[in-house]
């Protein structure tokens, strides 16, 4: 308890951090075939008004509260109301991004096998069935599997063990910029190639037939997991952050760059799916499946591929860093231990309990809905009651008013977090557990 915590070295440091924690599989990947299957542009319009009413006032509900407290998401509900029930709220976020990093690594660990793949250019002039079968064979051969698994959460451990400044940030201040480099030359190309009409009208067209109850209700998930909210990660990223600072701009700067980076990447990947008339709601195998495909096809395909997988691999590892981070922190805060052994300790944990998600897909599955469906509403909800309705006036208030907002801003954000979040949030519960 004694150790000095961390801090950003400043605002840009932070917002980097907190982009790179955003900016995930989630963007590249889920974002795209979601707005796919659920009416393009009508989807991306619900998903901006969920982003807008629930994601970012819930973001800085964390901010606020980490900073506040100083302290990782576990020790600020307990320093706010000790031996209270309100400990769950830290425990349940806590938890949910023990359970996504373990099974978030195994992803990450696909991404590197196909930056080898890429290398060695095992897709060039392979046929749809043989590139599909690259990813059967390594999602069913447990040991390979294990194998990348294990590197890439060794990569997550050595950046956090760095600690604040000097891993989670300088990480992000090198991969951040060039993702989005890496992004935009892969959209330069993609948007040349015969497709891109037809692929940019299937996610910019809005479909309105498309768009049914249920699609607004994956727009709230989709931003839950996207934003990285209640994960405990936010309330651990605010904690790093000095006193008397803003925190409402860098939640709109935040929340403005993922949402970004989901829509390019939307768009560089509808024109080449549609140029090799490949089916654009292909799900999971979309990325490792349905796109080296139009890699193997493409002109200069191999350094594209490489390109696209070494983009991926680092908005895998700029996100599993923040999941490991938001857990390590309560090692270090809570139980005294240096980060060191914090991080390798808990790191190793995590990696062992994700081995039964390299070894049945139905595990795996089971893993991510429990989180996305479940943990991460739940955790959300009671983050948005508690702020809202219990945390005191005072310290609500002042927290949120440090970097000179106005009173105006302050109450829309109230009535957000008091009415408007809880209440989507627990209608996308209700319909997560069947209950309509
Ligand atoms: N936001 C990250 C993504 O979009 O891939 C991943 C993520 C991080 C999800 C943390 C959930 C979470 F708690």
């Amino acid at each position: 308890m004694a150790q000095a915590r961390g801090h950003w070295s400043g605002s840009y440091g932070f917002i980097l951090a907190a982009i790179g924690s955003a900016v995930g599989l989630g963007n590249i990947w889920r974002f795209s075939f979601v707005a796919g299957q659920n009416g393009g542009a009508a989807f991306v319009l619900v998903y901006l008004g969920c982003v807008l009413a629930v994601g970012i006032p819930v973001m800085l509900a964390e901010f606020l509260i980490g900073r506040h407290t100083q302290r990782n998401v576990v020790g600020s509900f307990q320093a706010l109301r000790p031996g209270s029930a309100w400990a769950l709220a830290g425990w349940l976020p806590a938890a949910a991004s023990f359970v996504v990093l373990s099974y978030y690594a195994v992803v990450g660990g696909w991404v590197l096998h196909y930056i080898v793949l890429s290398l060695t250019n095992s897709f060039a002039g392979q046929s749809a069935e043989t590139i599909s079968g690259l990813f059967t064979d390594l999602t069913t051969s447990g040991l390979s599997q294990l194998g990348w698994h294990a590197v890439f959460m060794l990569a997550t451990v050595v950046v956090v063990v760095r600690g604040v400044a000097g891993g989670l940030e300088r990480g992000n201040k090198i991969m951040m910029p060039l993702l989005f480099v890496m992004l935009c030359g892969l959209l330069v190309y993609a948007v040349q190639t015969d497709g891109a009409r037809a692929g940019i009208a299937f996610l910019l067209s809005p479909r309105w037939d498309q768009l049914t109850a249920r699609s607004v209700l994956e727009a709230m998930g989709q931003a839950f997991f996207s934003l990285s909210i209640a994960g405990g990660i936010m309330v651990t990223y605010g904690s790093y952050m000095r006193k008397e600072t803003d925190l409402v701009r860098p939640a709109f700067y935040i929340a403005g760059g993922d949402t970004l980076v989901a829509l390019l990447s939307g768009l560089m990947i509808f024109p080449l799916v549609f140029t090799f008339q490949l089916e654009p709601t292909a799900g999971p195998g979309l990325i490792f499946q349905t796109l080296p495909t139009a890699f193997a096809q493409l002109p200069a395909g191999q350094l594209l591929a490489l390109v696209f997988f070494v983009l991926l691999s680092f908005a895998a590892l700029s996100s599993a860093i923040s999941v490991l981070e938001a857990v390590v922190a309560y090692g270090i805060d809570e139980q005294g231990w240096s980060r060191s052994r914090a991080t390798w300790g808990i790191g190793g944990v995590i990696f062992l309990c994700g081995i039964p998600s390299d070894l049945s897909a139905g595990f795996f599955g089971l893993a991510d809905r429990i989180v996305t469906n479940y943990m991460l509403p739940t955790g959300g909800l009671l983050i948005a009651i508690f702020t809202g309705w219990v945390l005191s006036q005072t310290v609500r208030r002042q927290e949120f008013m440090a970097g000179g907002m106005s009173q105006r801003l302050y109450s829309g954000w109230l009535f957000l977090i008091r009415y408007v979040a809880p209440i989507a949030i627990a209608t996308i519960l209700a319909q997560s557990l069947h209950l309509f």
